[in-house]
Protein backbone atom coordinates (compact mmCIF):
# COMPACT_ATOMS: atom_id res chain seq x y z
CA UNK A 1 0.00 0.00 0.00
CA UNK A 2 1.01 3.20 -0.59
CA UNK A 3 1.56 5.21 2.38
CA UNK A 4 2.16 9.02 2.90
CA UNK A 5 4.41 8.96 6.06
CA UNK A 6 3.73 11.79 8.47
CA UNK A 7 6.58 14.44 7.79
CA UNK A 8 5.10 14.35 4.24
CA UNK A 9 1.25 14.34 5.29
CA UNK A 10 2.15 17.45 7.62
CA UNK A 11 3.81 19.25 4.50
CA UNK A 12 0.75 18.67 2.35
CA UNK A 13 -1.28 20.16 5.38
CA UNK A 14 0.94 23.01 5.52
CA UNK A 15 0.82 23.55 1.64
CA UNK A 16 -2.93 23.65 2.22
CA UNK A 17 -2.48 26.12 4.61
CA UNK A 18 -0.90 28.40 2.48
CA UNK A 19 -2.46 32.25 2.33
CA UNK A 20 -4.71 31.02 5.56
CA UNK A 21 -5.25 33.89 8.11
CA UNK A 22 -7.35 31.87 10.56
CA UNK A 23 -7.09 28.23 11.48
CA UNK A 24 -7.64 25.99 14.07
CA UNK A 25 -6.06 22.72 14.58
CA UNK A 26 -7.88 19.77 16.49
CA UNK A 27 -5.84 17.35 18.07
CA UNK A 28 -2.17 18.98 18.34
CA UNK A 29 -0.20 16.00 20.63
CA UNK A 30 3.50 17.48 20.94
CA UNK A 31 3.00 20.20 18.24
CA UNK A 32 4.61 18.72 15.14
CA UNK A 33 2.23 19.75 13.08
CA UNK A 34 1.62 23.17 14.87
CA UNK A 35 5.02 24.61 14.61
CA UNK A 36 5.45 24.06 10.68
CA UNK A 37 2.24 25.30 10.34
CA UNK A 38 2.85 28.57 12.86
CA UNK A 39 6.41 28.73 11.33
CA UNK A 40 5.87 28.23 7.41
CA UNK A 41 2.30 30.11 7.31
CA UNK A 42 3.05 33.64 7.10
CA UNK A 43 0.37 34.48 6.39
CA UNK A 44 -1.39 33.57 9.56
CA UNK A 45 -3.26 35.96 12.09
CA UNK A 46 -4.52 33.22 14.66
CA UNK A 47 -4.21 29.05 15.15
CA UNK A 48 -6.30 27.61 17.52
CA UNK A 49 -4.84 25.06 19.51
CA UNK A 50 -7.34 22.04 20.77
CA UNK A 51 -6.11 19.10 22.63
CA UNK A 52 -7.49 18.05 26.37
CA UNK A 53 -3.77 16.58 26.94
CA UNK A 54 -5.75 14.31 29.41
CA UNK A 55 -5.24 10.70 29.54
CA UNK A 56 -9.33 10.30 29.71
CA UNK A 57 -9.15 11.30 25.96
CA UNK A 58 -5.75 9.42 24.49
CA UNK A 59 -7.39 5.88 24.10
CA UNK A 60 -7.62 6.34 20.17
CA UNK A 61 -5.82 9.16 19.48
CA UNK A 62 -2.45 8.40 20.62
CA UNK A 63 -0.64 5.29 20.48
CA UNK A 64 0.48 3.41 23.96
CA UNK A 65 4.14 3.21 23.05
CA UNK A 66 3.95 7.31 22.02
CA UNK A 67 2.69 8.15 25.60
CA UNK A 68 5.74 6.44 27.04
CA UNK A 69 4.27 4.94 30.52
CA UNK A 70 4.14 8.80 31.63
CA UNK A 71 1.02 8.40 31.89
CA UNK A 72 -1.16 12.17 33.07
CA UNK A 73 2.09 13.35 34.32
CA UNK A 74 3.87 13.09 30.95
CA UNK A 75 0.91 14.96 29.31
CA UNK A 76 0.79 18.18 32.30
CA UNK A 77 4.87 18.13 31.48
CA UNK A 78 3.70 18.58 27.66
CA UNK A 79 1.10 20.92 28.19
CA UNK A 80 3.09 23.18 29.97
CA UNK A 81 6.29 23.15 27.41
CA UNK A 82 3.50 23.69 24.36
CA UNK A 83 2.31 26.69 26.21
CA UNK A 84 5.76 27.99 27.32
CA UNK A 85 6.96 27.78 23.33
CA UNK A 86 3.52 29.39 22.35
CA UNK A 87 4.73 32.38 24.76
CA UNK A 88 8.08 32.84 23.54
CA UNK A 89 7.46 31.76 20.12
CA UNK A 90 3.59 32.34 18.58
CA UNK A 91 1.80 35.17 20.12
CA UNK A 92 -1.06 34.75 17.40
CA UNK A 93 -1.53 30.98 18.54
CA UNK A 94 -4.06 30.69 21.50
CA UNK A 95 -4.30 27.29 23.40
CA UNK A 96 -7.73 25.96 24.02
CA UNK A 97 -7.10 22.37 27.12
CA UNK A 98 -10.63 21.21 26.62
CA UNK A 99 -11.66 18.58 24.31
CA UNK A 100 -13.31 19.48 20.59
CA UNK A 101 -16.76 19.71 21.37
CA UNK A 102 -16.34 21.76 24.20
CA UNK A 103 -14.06 23.98 22.19
CA UNK A 104 -16.08 24.59 19.72
CA UNK A 105 -18.22 26.83 21.51
CA UNK A 106 -15.35 29.21 21.53
CA UNK A 107 -14.87 29.60 17.79
CA UNK A 108 -17.43 31.92 15.84
CA UNK A 109 -19.12 30.45 13.04
CA UNK A 110 -17.65 30.91 9.55
CA UNK A 111 -14.38 32.27 10.57
CA UNK A 112 -11.81 30.01 9.56
CA UNK A 113 -10.21 29.62 6.65
CA UNK A 114 -8.84 26.20 7.83
CA UNK A 115 -9.89 23.59 10.18
CA UNK A 116 -7.53 20.44 10.92
CA UNK A 117 -8.75 17.57 12.50
CA UNK A 118 -6.61 15.03 13.92
CA UNK A 119 -8.20 13.96 17.25
CA UNK A 120 -10.01 11.14 18.72
CA UNK A 121 -10.19 8.70 15.23
CA UNK A 122 -13.33 6.77 16.72
CA UNK A 123 -16.59 6.84 14.17
CA UNK A 124 -18.63 9.11 17.39
CA UNK A 125 -15.61 11.00 18.20
CA UNK A 126 -15.01 12.00 14.35
CA UNK A 127 -18.90 12.52 14.06
CA UNK A 128 -18.58 15.29 16.64
CA UNK A 129 -15.69 17.20 15.19
CA UNK A 130 -16.90 17.11 11.88
CA UNK A 131 -20.77 18.39 12.93
CA UNK A 132 -19.24 21.16 15.48
CA UNK A 133 -16.39 22.49 13.42
CA UNK A 134 -17.65 23.24 10.01
CA UNK A 135 -19.98 25.55 10.80
CA UNK A 136 -16.82 27.57 11.94
CA UNK A 137 -14.95 27.48 8.56
CA UNK A 138 -15.93 30.26 5.92
CA UNK A 139 -17.73 29.29 2.78
CA UNK A 140 -14.50 28.42 0.29
CA UNK A 141 -12.60 27.49 3.15
CA UNK A 142 -10.92 24.27 4.05
CA UNK A 143 -12.23 21.68 6.66
CA UNK A 144 -9.29 18.71 6.50
CA UNK A 145 -8.34 15.74 8.91
CA UNK A 146 -5.96 13.16 9.39
CA UNK A 147 -6.29 9.11 8.79
CA UNK A 148 -8.93 8.03 6.74
CA UNK A 149 -7.42 4.89 6.17
CA UNK A 150 -8.99 4.35 10.18
CA UNK A 151 -12.08 2.79 9.85
CA UNK A 152 -14.19 5.23 12.30
CA UNK A 153 -12.19 8.50 10.05
CA UNK A 154 -13.93 6.48 7.56
CA UNK A 155 -17.14 6.27 7.83
CA UNK A 156 -17.75 9.92 9.63
CA UNK A 157 -16.32 11.66 6.87
CA UNK A 158 -18.29 9.25 4.09
CA UNK A 159 -20.88 10.38 5.68
CA UNK A 160 -21.16 13.84 6.47
CA UNK A 161 -18.98 15.11 3.59
CA UNK A 162 -19.90 13.58 0.65
CA UNK A 163 -17.49 14.65 -2.27
CA UNK A 164 -14.42 15.11 0.07
CA UNK A 165 -11.24 14.17 -1.63
CA UNK A 166 -8.70 11.60 0.27
CA UNK A 167 -5.19 11.92 -0.55
CA UNK A 168 -2.88 8.66 -0.53
CA UNK A 169 -5.64 7.39 1.36
CA UNK A 170 -4.98 9.14 4.17
CA UNK A 171 -5.41 12.82 4.51
CA UNK A 172 -8.66 13.86 3.41
CA UNK A 173 -9.87 17.35 1.87
CA UNK A 174 -13.51 18.76 2.01
CA UNK A 175 -13.29 22.46 0.65
CA UNK A 176 -16.88 24.12 1.73
CA UNK A 177 -19.47 25.42 -0.43
C1 LIG B 1 -2.69 12.04 16.66
S1 LIG B 1 -2.52 13.20 17.97
C2 LIG B 1 -2.43 14.75 17.12
C3 LIG B 1 -1.18 14.91 16.29
C4 LIG B 1 -0.94 16.30 15.72
N1 LIG B 1 -2.09 16.80 14.96
C5 LIG B 1 0.28 16.28 14.80
O1 LIG B 1 0.14 16.12 13.58
O2 LIG B 1 1.38 16.39 15.31
C6 LIG B 1 -4.13 13.19 18.63
C7 LIG B 1 -4.41 14.17 19.76
O3 LIG B 1 -5.83 14.30 19.90
C8 LIG B 1 -6.12 14.60 21.24
N2 LIG B 1 -7.54 14.32 21.50
C9 LIG B 1 -8.11 13.14 21.85
N3 LIG B 1 -9.42 13.30 22.02
C10 LIG B 1 -9.70 14.60 21.78
C11 LIG B 1 -10.89 15.36 21.80
N4 LIG B 1 -12.07 14.81 22.11
N5 LIG B 1 -10.80 16.67 21.49
C12 LIG B 1 -9.60 17.23 21.17
N6 LIG B 1 -8.45 16.55 21.14
C13 LIG B 1 -8.49 15.25 21.44
C14 LIG B 1 -5.16 13.73 22.02
O4 LIG B 1 -4.96 14.24 23.33
C15 LIG B 1 -3.91 13.76 21.15
O5 LIG B 1 -2.98 14.68 21.64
Amino acid sequence: MIFMEKPEYRERVVELSKGAESMAEIGVWMGYMSWMVLDQVETLRDYMMVDPWSMTYAKNAIKEDALGGRGQEGLDTLFRKISNRCQARHPNARIYRMTSEDASHHAEDNYFDHVHIDANHAYDYVKVDIEKWLPKVKSGGLLTGDDYNQAGVRQAVDELLPGAKIEKNRLWIYETP
